[in-house]
């Protein structure tokens, strides 16, 4: 797409016609900057008439050891950018569980998935380090959701978020790299220059733990939905 905002809109259209077409679906969602102006559109397009009423949706990752309602949980971010907005029931929107013991919240949302999927669209942003989730450099391609330790360079960009005084999470609760890839579908979403380093390891580099992301090269009905900032080292 030729900047951020018509590849937000690319990436809402395809989930609205997703959602049109089978409105039981299992959505797999995501937190971060990249996807507000997609939620914004897709909260347009429920004004205008999309329902998501019968849907699921499974998020990809939470933060361990923070209450539902602080302001950088995902939970939060969720209610505030998306489910807060739209007819989706409450009851089938599941998140990690950030306030238990994280290996109980891992184990219980594998069964969810199990329970209730496969996962039939799963929306994805990309690390400026190549991770998806919170599945950093060096995680295992086979991995499951599980509770992983932030990288130094996410760390560094979710700081800004919190406020002085206020010690970040250092541990979350992710879906794996082999839970992401089981998808029916998978749509990844990039913008901006800073990008541009992963999305070239992801696309055209080698299968590696080293880019998690990489391992999407396997998927058979896998899209990567790029501004041109974020595309400007492919081939
Ligand atoms: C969030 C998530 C992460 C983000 C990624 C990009 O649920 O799983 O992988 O998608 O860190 O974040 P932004 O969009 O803030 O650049």
């Amino acid at each position: 797409a030729p900047d951020g905002a018509a590849a937000a809109e690319a990436t809402a259209a395809r989930i609205a016609a997703r959602l049109e077409a089978a409105p039981a679906s299992v959505l797999g969602l995501a937190t971060g900057g990249t996807m507000e102006p997609v939620y914004a559109a897709l909260i347009d397009r429920h004004r205008q008439g999309l329902s998501f009423a019968q849907a699921t949706s499974f998020n990809l990752d939470e933060y361990v050891g923070l209450a539902g309602d602080h302001p950088q949980s995902y939970r939060r971010y969720m209610r505030e950018h998306l489910f807060g907005e739209i007819d989706i029931d409450p009851a089938r929107c599941f998140i990690p569980r950030g306030d238990i013991d994280p290996e109980k919240a891992a184990e219980g949302y594998e069964a969810e998935l199990s329970r209730l999927g496969p996962i039939d669209l799963q929306l994805l942003g990309l690390g400026r380090n190549g991770h998806i989730g919170f599945n950093e450099p060096t995680s295992s391609l086979a991995s499951r959701t599980r509770c992983v330790r932030l990288s130094a360079s996410t760390l560094e960009a979710n700081r800004r978020f919190f406020d002085g005084g206020e010690t970040p999470p250092t541990t979350a609760v992710t879906m794996g790299v082999a839970t992401i890839i089981e998808a029916r579908e998978i749509l990844l979403l990039a913008v901006g220059a800073e990008k541009a380093q992963a999305v070239q390891a992801m696309v055209e580099g080698p299968v590696t733990a080293i880019c998690p992301a990489s391992a999407l090269q396997f998927h058979e009905r896998a899209t990567i939905v790029l501004d041109a900032a974020a595309a400007a080292r492919l081939e």
